[in-house]
């Protein structure tokens, strides 16, 4: 076990790049996909179960954990991985997104944003200082710095406005952040759409120095088009030694077309929430097990998926427990869809490898043109 934090890029093929990030808590296999794990949990699912399905690492929450149970708790209690259970690595976002997505009444200033919780209305302050405080409380393995990632639509201005005060928030994180020997701190790259702005950005983000940099402010509406025409030009912004990781993203498509691109990390509730709400995630596109067809269907969701549900349950049976509202449908379902985007990261990780990625690609394209038959 290295003590340290450390990006070791191992082999690259076209854009794409193939990776471990070494931590003290374990390495992370690179392109890598982290499940979400919000509240503390990855929703119906086991921590034993998610690393089961490859998952070398979390993320978690600093706005809902700080709002139920606190942050200070969770530190009284040993700490995040000790109280989920969990203890490979684990990467929190600090909180500035969620904010400005789920929080009631909101105010940002140069210092901050005060905000009321969506859970009972009570009143918080979020500020680069206080969201290294409480990621620290947690004990993140990689903190994200507290950065303002603008609602859409938004206009040219306001974009260029918030990714200012996202660098000015950047360098007051590195300060609060400090020395953390294994823990590294990851800046967000914002800028919209804008090129000149996401240079800029990636400019004051490599002067201050980073363990790691994020792409953030993508995946919020642009489509997917106008974010791949943003990682065409984004990832080269980017020093090559240093991981990159595109923040909420996304279908499996997305997240193909990001490493192409030469994205090394990614998070998405994807694949957890639509295993709760009945859809299945295939080499063979989008299957919804609500619908009737697959009521009488002894075949398993994927005949060449190695999961549990798939391996031990008809279609017809994933079918019966969604429409009886029980319980282990979300479950199995959710594990279906976190191993299929292991698997699918692992192919990638193999590809990029033996320099084959191209095929790969054209293969995934193929399959899912295919349908589902
Ligand atoms: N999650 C998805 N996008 C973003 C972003 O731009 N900033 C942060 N902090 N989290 C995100
Ligand atoms: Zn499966």
């Amino acid at each position: 076990m290295t003590e340290k934090f450390s990006f070791e890029l191992q082999a690259t093929d076209g854009a794409a790049r193939k990776g471990v990030i070494h931590t003290p808590r374990g390495d992370i296999r690179t392109p890598a996909f982290m499940p979400v794990g919000t509240a503390a949990t990855v929703k119906a699912m086991m921590p034993e179960s998610v690393a089961a399905t490859g998952a070398d690492i979390l993320l978690g929450n600093t706005y809902h954990l700080m709002l139920r149970p606190t942050a200070e708790r969770v530190a009284a209690l040993g700490g995040l991985h000790k109280f989920m259970n969990w203890q490979k690595p684990i990467l929190t976002d600090s909180g500035g997104f969620q904010v400005m997505s789920l929080a009631g009444l909101r105010k940002l200033t140069e210092e901050g944003v005060t905000f009321s919780s969506h859970v009972d209305g009570s009143k918080h302050m979020l500020s680069p200082e206080r969201s290294m405080e409480i990621q620290k409380l947690l004990g993140s393995d990689i903190v994200m710095c507290f950065d303002e990632c603008p609602a859409l639509p938004a206009t040219d201005k306001e974009v260029a406005r918030a990714m200012e005060l996202s660098m000015r928030w950047a360098v007051r994180s590195k300060e609060a952040f400090g020395d953390r020997p294994g823990h590294a701190l990851f800046g967000i790259m914002q800028g919209g759409v804008t090129q000149e702005l996401r240079e800029q950005s990636a400019r004051a983000l490599t002067d201050i120095g980073f363990d790691g940099y994020a792409i953030g402010g993508l995946a919020v509406g642009e489509g997917q088009e106008a974010m791949f025409g943003v990682l065409d030009y984004a990832t080269g912004f980017l020093p090559e030694d240093r991981p990159r990781y595109l923040m909420g993203v996304g279908k499996p498509d997305d997240i193909v077309g990001a490493v192409e691109r030469g994205v090394d990390m990614m998070d998405c509730v994807l694949p957890s929430r639509s295993g709760r709400t009945g859809q299945a995630w295939t080499r063979h596109g989008q299957i919804n097990i609500k619908n009737s067809r697959h009521r009488d269907d002894p075949r398993p969701l994927d005949e060449n998926c190695g999961c549990p549900a798939c391996r031990n349950y008809s279609r017809a049976y994933l079918h019966h427990v969604f429409r009886a509202n029980e319980m282990i449908s979300g479950m199995l379902l959710t594990w279906h869809n976190l191993h299929y985007y292991q698997d699918l990261m692992q192919g990638m990780r193999d590809a990029i490898e033996a320099g084959t990625f191209k095929a790969y690609v054209a293969d995934f394209h193929a399959k899912r043109a295919e349908g589902d038959i």
